[in-house]
């Protein structure tokens, strides 16, 4: 062996006997391919953890549901002990058992582009919204972009007017009640799936569409199986970033405050995939010929909108009328 290699051989060994033996372990755990937004900012932040904090702590990504689906994920951070933690970003749409209030974030049309969500995201509304996963074991670290939803469907003619296109079709949903509501303000009828299932459910005809963001469409190819995208934008896919909270409070101070600096440039990483993916995923899609992609004109959009405005009335109660006041308040609308 030459002496560059055998060099190269004992850093790359210390370099892993320094990951083996660190003190604290976290899971990553996430749904999506490693080439979407919340993918490359898991190994973003799994990367900085890992040098930053060498021997301390080290991170371990596990994408597209190796580990667990959102739901598990959930019940495995709660049930977390001793030095191995999870993190996992679940979309927020997942959290109404732990924050009712969360789910503002799946309202239709309540925000007109990803900066109405940043405003929210980034003011003291948020923490009052993930105050009380705290009390279910859960702490909130941040919220990752996706983007805004698209819909997609199977069949001769593109999702355009309210109720017609959407009669009698069935749309894969979240484990959202208030996205049941909103596809049947539309006229469709809402299926609930995990994630990981909604690419056989669209070939094999169990669901006729669906509705998420570019990157899952394309990374999980459900643009292969359908025939139309109507650019919606009609809600956001975001993530929130969770740990264990006993997990997280048993850390030592240091590496609380460390893993929270990475955090935030993690956040800011996040954002800047979600934006290259919106409009780099959608330019693949277009390329591939595939499904055809369609605009909404300013009418039809009007349409859907005040086709799904009672949604928010009937959630109202739930959400907290005081808050979605100041939710409007904030976004000037
Ligand atoms: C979905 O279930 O459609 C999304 O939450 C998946 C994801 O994590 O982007």
């Amino acid at each position: 062996m030459k002496k560059r290699h055998i060099v190269a051989a004992i850093f790359a060994g210390l370099c892993l006997s320094s990951l083996a033996q660190a003190e604290y372990i976290i899971k990553f755990s996430h749904v999506v391919s490693p080439h979407t937004p919340k993918g490359q900012a898991a190994q973003f932040f799994a990367d900085q953890v890992n040098e930053r904090l060498a021997g301390r702590v080290r991170v371990e990504v596990f994408p597209n549901s190796q580990l667990y689906n959102d739901n598990k994920v959930m019940e495995a951070m709660r049930l977390s002990k001793g030095k191995t933690g999870i993190i996992a970003a679940p979309s927020l749409s997942k959290f109404v058992k732990f924050s009712r209030q969360l789910q503002i974030f799946d309202l239709p049309f309540l925000f007109d582009d990803i900066n109405d969500v940043h405003q929210l995201v980034d003011s003291p509304l948020m923490q009052t919204m993930t105050n009380p996963l705290e009390r279910k074991g859960l702490k909130a670290l941040g919220v990752w972009d996706n983007g805004m939803k698209v819909f997609s469907i199977k069949g001769d003619r593109p999702l355009r007017n309210t109720p017609a296109d959407f009669k009698g079709k069935k749309f894969r949903i979240q484990s959202s009640n208030v996205h049941a509501a909103m596809i049947k303000s539309l006229g469709g009828i809402p299926q609930k799936l995990p994630f990981k299932e909604v690419y056989t459910a669209l070939g094999q005809g169990v669901v006729d569409g669906q509705e998420n963001a570019w990157s899952n469409l394309y990374s999980k190819k459900f643009f292969e199986v359908q025939d139309w995208i109507t650019v919606s934008g009609h809600s956001y896919l975001g993530y929130l970033l969770v740990v264990s909270a006993g997990f997280w409070n048993r850390l030592p101070a240091d590496i609380r405050a460390e893993l929270e600096v990475i955090i935030k440039e993690s956040t800011q990483k996040a954002r800047q995939y979600a934006a290259e993916a919106d409009a780099g995923d959608r330019k693949r899609i277009a390329m591939a010929g595939k499904a055809r992609i369609i605009e909404l004109t300013a009418e039809e959009r009007e349409s859907w909108r005040a086709a799904t405005r009672k949604v928010e009335k009937e959630f109202e109660k739930q959400i907290g009328k005081s808050l979605l006041k100041q939710v409007h308040q904030l976004l000037g609308h």
